[in-house]
């Protein structure tokens, strides 16, 4: 049902030589992939918007084995793409043409975890999940979460900065990560994988990497803070007839649920019948124009409860909220968050998706979406918005049969004129990888660009790591 973007040019890297797949033999031994059918899946993204045509993928389990790798491409000019859980949404995991795809898939060691700091060091090929149970036994919780988390690699999720379900509690990466252990494109090992909450001492150069999308260095080892974990979870699912109504009952949360906020998700409907249809998943609520998903954790189950019911009789009983239902076990609450982690999924399984992430202002955060059903009319087999609505964060996503050039045409540079206008970003958790690389400007003034690569300049003066990605102007 795809169709692969033209990939541009290629630059003038090497290709992948028979000595040099004897040096990779020789650095990681046995783990040399060049099988085709081995090597497919990693050489298409998880939305299946873009392909490259590596012939060799390497497994390196240690720091050292990712600086001797670096340090020969970077001798023999050969061009790499690091890759995690390859879960990205803008095609920045997979190469364009024929890089290295460098695979962390076996850097997945925990280092170490203290339990009275929450200070968690692992090796960035961790799953996120798999770090999740890990911490969960001992009293914690990780401070992120995504629908991806059964896949994704915590040095991807730190390569996008991804946000995701906790980023409105817990906040960004940025503040969460307290240190990394980056090879550099050279081979160098950059180590500032320290563990401390309070350093001034000099640039912060950890924040270069976290967001970097693999242009600047392969993160290697990730140190992170995690925060205790709640022992009070409550799930409300809740109908709104209407946006208005979902801003009004987003203040009310804050006011009355104040510090035990942790998630405030929103849909429209058309997601919950997608949900439905293609997925089986039930909606308990009943049918409304929208619904949303607000969580509470805490440390009091009784505080939590009553606070929450609170929150529930001001907004049903003002109309706000037409219908709702609430969980506190489990599994129920995991069924409830299914409906909106899941939207994602159903949506590839409805057709070709064009898909935007784009930060708004939250009052503004819907007219894109009712503006662009009118604009794609049948054109378009569903416009849909859902998100972070906590974060000010729009998923928005459009499908049709197939992909075609005048319904692209359509959307860009429409939706980022538009995100532009209100001086929003045109991408706000994923990232610009392949497929979002021009629209950088949109949201970022000329300046910021150029020291952008100027920067990278700097740190990859071949524009080995990651080539064709993130930043505009380079195929
Ligand atoms: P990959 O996809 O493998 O790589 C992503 C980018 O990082 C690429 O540019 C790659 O080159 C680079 N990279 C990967 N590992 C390294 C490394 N060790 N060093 C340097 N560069 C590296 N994102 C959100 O922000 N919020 C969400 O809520 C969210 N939900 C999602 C739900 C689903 C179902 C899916 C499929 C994706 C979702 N995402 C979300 C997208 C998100 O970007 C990824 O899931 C995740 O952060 C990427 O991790 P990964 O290990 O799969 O990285
Ligand atoms: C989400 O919040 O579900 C993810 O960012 C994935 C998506 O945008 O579909
Ligand atoms: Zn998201």
């Amino acid at each position: 049902k795809g169709k692969w973007p033209s990939p541009g040019r290629r630059l003038p890297f090497s290709t992948v030589s028979e000595e040099d797949l004897a040096a990779f033999q020789g650095i990681v031994p046995g783990r040399v992939i060049t099988d085709p059918e081995e090597l497919d899946p990693s050489n298409v993204d998880w939305l299946r918007s873009v392909r490259g045509s590596s012939r060799v993928l390497l497994r390196p389990r240690t720091s050292e084995e990712v600086s001797r790798i670096l340090r020969h491409c970077h001798a023999r000019n050969l061009a790499v793409t690091p890759q995690g859980g390859n879960t990205g949404m803008v095609g920045g995991s997979v190469p364009v043409f024929d890089e290295i795809i460098l695979s962390t898939v076996l850097m997945n060691q925990v280092i170490s975890f203290h339990g009275v700091s929450g200070v968690l060091v692992c090796q960035a090929g961790c799953v996120l999940e798999e770090l999740s149970q890990h911490v969960e036994q001992r009293g914690f919780i990780m401070p992120l979460d995504l629908g991806a988390k059964g896949s994704c690699h915590i040095g991807g999720n730190v390569a996008t900065n991804a946000g995701g379900l906790r980023f409105l509690r817990y906040g960004s990466l940025r503040g969460t990560v307290l240190g990394l252990e980056v090879v550099l494109a050279d081979g160098t090992v950059l180590d500032c994988l320290t563990s401390l909450r309070k350093d001034n001492t000099g640039y912060d150069l950890k924040q270069l990497f976290i967001g970097s999308e693999g242009t600047l260095g392969v993160i290697t080892a990730v140190s992170l803070l995690c925060p205790p974990r709640p022992l009070a979870v409550n799930v409300a699912l809740l109908g709104c007839p209407g946006f208005a109504e979902v801003l009004q009952t987003f203040s009310t949360c804050k006011q009355v649920l104040g510090e035990i906020l942790s998630a405030f998700e929103f849909m429209d409907a058309e997601c919950v019948q997608l949900v439905g249809r293609h997925l089986h998943l039930a909606c308990p609520v009943r049918e409304s124009p929208f619904y949303v998903l607000v969580e509470t954790s805490g440390s009091s189950a009784r505080h939590d409860a009553e606070k929450m019911n609170s929150f529930l009789e001001q907004v049903l009983g003002s109309g706000l909220v037409t219908d709702g239902t609430m969980a506190t076990d489990q599994k129920k609450v995991q069924v409830l968050w299914a409906l909106r982690e899941r939207i994602s999924e159903a949506l590839g399984r409805d057709g070709y998706v064009y898909k935007y992430d784009l930060s708004l202002p939250v009052e503004r955060l819907y007219d894109l979406v009712t503006d662009l059903r009118t604009r794609l009319g049948p054109r378009a087999k569903h416009v849909v918005g859902y998100g972070h609505l906590g974060d000010g964060n729009l998923h928005l996503n459009v499908t049709a049969e197939a992909f075609s050039a005048s319904l692209l045409g359509a959307l860009e540079p429409y939706v980022y004129e538009w995100t532009a206008a209100q001086r929003g970003s045109v991408s706000a958790e994923h990232g610009l990888g392949f497929r979002k690389k021009d629209a950088l400007g949109y949201s970022k003034p000329p300046v910021a660009v150029q020291l952008m690569q100027q920067l990278k300049a700097l740190l990859d003066p071949q524009g080995i790591l990651n080539p064709y990605k993130m930043l505009p102007g380079q195929a």
